[in-house]
């Protein structure tokens, strides 16, 4: 019997080891079909799912409407620009308004954290999928680093991850630290201070020289600096930043030859990493992107199996 029992997907936090397992090796399944010359099934014929980004993105939505698209669903794409939004209609309406259009999975990803939690709760006859919520949340980017650790090294647990950077701002680390702890990883943090929520040394081990958490470490990710922040004072000059905080030539030659290098998207090149790094052989990245989608269409397979329609 599954262990899947959610139609909404909204964060780690909340998701058993159990039902993460089941992503993973539901997502692993799926991989190979993304090399096939054909690259469908029929697995969600007739359903239509909704992707509203109401905040840039160019990785998840594009792997959210591969997924959906490879197991034939049908796609709506809106964002905020473009929707009734900017005419003053409520987040609620516009979800309401695609259900009665018959749209059964919405994908959401919104600058305020609980947007999803809202649409989930008022929306019963719905799945709704957190495509990032604000700094609450991005579990299928967790999930997706998950799945290529597992993929690299044949196991989560008992590896040892860093997250490097603004850890304060990032939904990305959240998910990643409720997941990997979930799948009993060993996780660190390393970053300014300044950047480091309060009581994170419950969940991760806090490290404020990145020389010193490189040490024995299996997976590094670098987090985006959200340079919109630059002038807040919570971090030093971009310059320093990279001098403190940034993967270089020189740390890279101090790894374990094993480390793999891996980074959310979209990379600052020359701050968070140089380009001999992100392009470099140790690095996953691109691997994150392409299991991104597996990861995906696992997600929406698995909440289609819950939703009544
Ligand atoms: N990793 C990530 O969320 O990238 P996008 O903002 O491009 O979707």
């Amino acid at each position: 019997m599954s262990v899947w029992k959610r139609k909404d997907l909204l964060g780690l936090r909340d998701l058993s080891r159990e039902e993460i397992a089941a992503i993973l090796e539901t997502a692993k399944s799926f991989k190979p079909l993304l090399f096939r010359e054909v690259k469908k099934v029929p697995t969600l014929k007739g359903w239509t799912v909704a992707n509203l980004f109401f905040e840039p993105s160019t990785r998840t939505r594009v792997s959210f409407e591969l997924a959906e698209k490879r197991l034939s669903a049908d796609t709506v794409n809106i964002s905020s620009s473009v929707s009734s939004v900017i005419k003053g209609e409520t987040l609620l309406d516009t979800a309401k308004n695609l259900r009665s259009l018959v749209c059964e999975i919405i994908v959401i990803r919104h600058s305020i954290a609980g947007a999803p939690h809202l649409l989930a709760k008022r929306l019963a006859d719905v799945g709704v999928i957190n495509a990032g919520d604000g700094i609450n949340e991005h579990p299928t980017q967790a999930l997706l680093d998950m799945f290529s650790m597992q993929e690299r090294f044949g196991r989560i647990e008992g590896l040892r991850v860093l997250i490097v950077g603004d850890i304060l701002h990032s939904r990305v680390a959240r998910s990643n630290i409720w997941g990997l702890r979930k799948m009993k990883a060993e996780v660190s943090v390393c970053g300014p201070l300044t950047l480091m929520p309060k009581g994170i040394d419950k969940f991760a081990r806090v490290y404020t020289n990145l020389d010193e958490a490189l040490i024995d470490k299996d997976a590094v990710i670098f987090l985006r600096i959200q340079r919109e922040r630059q002038n807040s004072g919570l971090f030093p000059s971009l310059r320093e930043y990279h001098r403190l905080y940034g993967m270089t030539e020189e740390r890279m030659g101090r790894l374990s030859s094993k480390t793999v290098i891996m980074h959310p998207g979209p990379v600052n090149r020359g701050i968070e990493m140089v380009p001999m790094v992100a392009d470099g052989d140790r690095s996953i990245i691109l691997e994150q992107v392409t299991n991104g989608v597996a990861v995906r269409m696992a997600i929406l397979y698995l909440i289609s199996t819950v939703v009544r329609r």
